[in-house]
């Protein structure tokens, strides 16, 4: 602890700067990412390692995967467990942020069972941030959702958009950014919630991608249909959207992972350490809205192949969704993405094909 703090504030400065010798400084720094062997814990993972950012992977392994940790410091174990937290920065004094990205996060699963997500992802949760401000650690992004947005009627949304989340999963996610921002304004805690639309696509790199055979969002779906020649159901047809059904912002998870990246590099110039304010959030998407048909149309046209689609209605806790208008995270994190949602669709494909041999 002695040491700790003179120096957080040295590589809060070296966070500033920029150029080769700032990229090489940056070698020291060193995240602690609770979920890291998840799906976008372990490309926010793979995107600090090539950053010159030093990772310890912290997951419980509920959702994620062993494999998605190989050769990088992992801990077995829950966020809630303080003697397990104590271990990690006794053995990484010089862990100087955290990113939070562990959670449940089935919507469907967190209607049938709400109290299975308020413990994990909020109980458990608000032990871990105690356990890292005990450890004298002070700079936090937190993976939220733009779920917890209510969209206007053209469906953009910024961050001063109402509140308004309509599941128990997106519910939790909202509490917890109250969580941190009272927790902030109380110790010094510095914390960015991070509101994440739509993540697809996988590292490009083939190192990691989503490691379920059959995910239950619409590009998993998609992939799914097509490989075993099933039904494509589009979910919901009579949103008030231009072709009712619902929309969505599609952020390649490789670019979400970057967005990481510069939070990290320019977290003290977000939030200066005793800086007034102690507490942001910035969404993270691309401002394009696309619908769940206007993706399937671009799917058949990556996969060159048309699908059998039928139409039924939405899913227990789904909503019309939302695309941001924000342009905070250019301006405060230097970031934009990089990649289409046709290169997202590639990469998805390319690691289905991949999975079963990178996941035994
Ligand atoms: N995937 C999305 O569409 C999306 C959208 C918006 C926000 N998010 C948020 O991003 C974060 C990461 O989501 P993901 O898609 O990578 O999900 P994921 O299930 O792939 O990853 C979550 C990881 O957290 C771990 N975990 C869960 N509870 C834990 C606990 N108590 N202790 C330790 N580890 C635990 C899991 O084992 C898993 O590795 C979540 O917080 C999620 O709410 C995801």
């Amino acid at each position: 602890m002695v040491w700790v703090l003179p120096a957080m504030l040295l590589v809060g400065n070296l966070w500033r700067q920029e150029g080769d010798a700032g990229r090489d400084r940056l070698a020291r720094v060193k995240v602690l990412i609770a979920g890291g062997a998840g799906f976008i814990g372990s490309t926010v993972t793979s995107a600090c390692i090539d950053a010159g950012i030093e990772p310890v992977v912290l997951d419980n392994l509920v959702t994620g995967r062993v494999e998605f940790t190989a050769g990088r410091a992992f801990y077995e174990g829950d966020i809630a467990d303080g003697a397990l937290i104590d271990r990690v920065f006794a053995e990484h004094p010089d862990i100087d942020a955290v990113v939070h990205a562990a959670a449940l996060i089935v919507v469907p699963e967190s209607v049938a069972e709400p109290l299975r997500y308020y413990r994990e992802n909020v109980s458990k949760s608000v032990e871990f941030i105690d356990h890292v401000v005990r450890n004298g650690c002070t700079r936090y992004l937190f993976s939220s959702s733009a779920s917890i947005y209510r969209p206007g009627d053209d469906f953009a949304v910024d961050e001063h958009s109402a509140i308004e989340p309509l599941s128990p999963y997106a519910r939790t996610k909202a509490v917890m950014e109250w969580v941190l921002e009272d927790t902030a304004a109380a110790t010094g805690l510095r914390a960015i919630s991070l509101r994440y639309f739509n993540p697809i696509g996988a590292d490009p790199k083939m190192r990691t991608g989503l490691q379920i055979a059959k995910p239950s969002h619409v590009l998993g779906k998609l992939i799914t249909a097509l490989e075993n020649d099933e039904v494509f159901s589009v979910t919901g047809i009579d949103w008030p959207t231009r072709d009712g059904s619902g929309i969505r912002d599609f952020i390649h998870v490789w670019d979400l992972a970057q967005a990481h990246v510069q939070a990290l590099r320019h977290f003290d110039e977000v939030l200066p350490e005793g800086g007034e304010r102690s507490y942001d959030v910035i969404n993270l998407g691309t401002g394009n809205g696309t619908t769940v048909r206007e993706l399937l149309d671009a799917f058949q046209a990556v996969a060159d192949k048309p699908l059998r689609v039928e139409e039924t209605g939405p899913r227990p806790g789904d909503t019309v969704g939302s695309y941001t208008r924000s342009t905070r995270a250019r301006e405060l994190l230097h970031w934009a993405p990089e990649f289409s949602t046709e290169d997202g669709i590639r990469h998805s494909l390319e690691w289905s094909a991949l999975r079963p041999t990178v996941l035994s």
